[in-house]
């Protein structure tokens, strides 16, 4: 395996940047009435229907007035909602738009006519919406949605990894900061990493930040990797002892996990996959019994569309996409908030390593 080091102050690093310009070209609306009646109870009832194998009936009646209201004034305020697959089913399947993994995310933000787009899904998500979208209004419905990943690399780090290793190309997980990926040649997602680690022609490139994926690229390649030491606070939570109690307890069961999981949770699974091509896996093969070895909403997600599958779930929470609620969606629709701004001259150069990547012919 060609996997050379990797590198890392593990620095704790403040939240990022957010709001400032909000609510200033739209002012507030009345916030809309959220009483549960039977007007709600009909319109919302093909919504529920997506659900109700995942969300318990008598929960409806707390979600139904929030869905409506959302999907109301997101039409008023000309909006697109993008979720990703760790949202929690009424917010998925009830309120999104597009739902999908970081690169679809990216590439519905580069091709939306929306003026305004309501990110549910962490900070880093909303802000690539923005590096691509300089001229529209991106929301986030909590600031403090961050990620482990981006507040473990810093831009003046990269520098002085690009001292340390002149001339070798930085490839940026999209779970970064603006900064950070304004530092780098191209960025990734963890679909599509191999294939950008390969498209450079170099021997040698610095994988920032996740030492995990970073070496699971190495794995599947001859490229030298040069990785940083950051880690999902979530998916290092799994172990191989775990994953090989569920194995022996069926030795049947089909275990398939995100590469952000430690190299030993990774040779025990069957198949290692972006959050999309888990659930592409899934639907093509239906087995009967899976883990979803990943942040566990997607389970639920998945579960509303495929009942006949069981799903175990071992259940780590990512608890800044849990700080995506339908009240905080709807707060962000009717004052406009949280706006999120990213300097012009950073998000310039953040533009071409985010736009290199997804212009890269799969
Ligand atoms: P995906 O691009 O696979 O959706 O991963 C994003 C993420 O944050 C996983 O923890
Ligand atoms: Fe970041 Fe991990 Fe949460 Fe994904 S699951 S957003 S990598 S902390």
């Amino acid at each position: 395996m060609p996997f050379l080091a990797a590198f890392g102050p593990g620095l704790d690093r403040p939240l990022p940047a957010v709001g400032g310009a909000g609510g200033r070209r739209f002012p507030s609306l009345p916030m809309p009435p959220l009483d549960w009646n039977a007007t709600v109870e009909r319109e919302t009832a093909h919504l529920y229907a997506r659900i109700k194998a995942v969300v318990p009936a008598v929960e409806w009646p707390f979600f139904a007035p929030y869905v409506k209201a959302i999907n109301e004034l997101k039409a008023a305020r000309g909006a697109v909602i993008l979720a990703h697959n760790y949202q929690t089913p009424e917010i998925y399947n009830c309120v999104a738009d597009f739902v999908g993994d970081s690169l679809q995310l990216a590439r519905e933000a580069a091709k939306t006519r929306a003026a305004v787009i309501v990110q549910c899904g962490v900070h880093f998500m909303a802000e690539t919406a923005k590096i691509l979208n300089p001229d529209k209004t991106v929301l986030i419905p909590d600031r403090r949605a961050g990620c482990s990943l981006a507040q473990a690399i810093s831009a003046d780090d990269v520098r002085l990894l690009r001292e340390r290793f002149p001339g070798v190309p930085v490839v940026t997980y999209v779970n970064t900061s603006a900064e950070v990926k304004a530092e780098s040649d191209i960025c990734c997602t963890s679909s599509n990493a191999l294939q950008v680690v390969e498209s450079l022609g170099s021997d040698k490139v610095i994988f920032l930040p996740d030492e995990y994926l970073a070496r699971y690229v190495a794995s599947q390649t001859d490229v030298k990797i040069i990785a940083w030491k950051g880690h999902c606070e979530v998916h290092e939570r799994f172990t191989a002892d775990e994953l090989r109690g569920y194995r022996e307890s069926d030795p049947a069961i089909q275990i398939i996990a995100h590469p952000e999981c430690p190299p030993d949770v990774l040779a025990e699974a069957d198949f290692t996959g972006s959050t999309a091509h888990m659930i592409d896996w899934v639907r093509a093969r239906k087995p009967r019994r899976v883990v979803m070895v990943t942040e566990c909403s997607m389970a639920d997600n998945v579960q509303a569309e495929l009942p006949e599958v069981q799903f175990v779930r071992p259940c780590n929470l990512c608890p800044h996409m849990k700080r995506i609620t339908l009240p905080k969606i709807l707060d962000s629709l009717v004052h406009m908030q949280e706006e999120v701004v990213v300097d012009p001259a950073i998000a310039a150069k953040a533009r071409r390593a985010v736009e290199r990547m997804i212009h890269l012919k799969s």
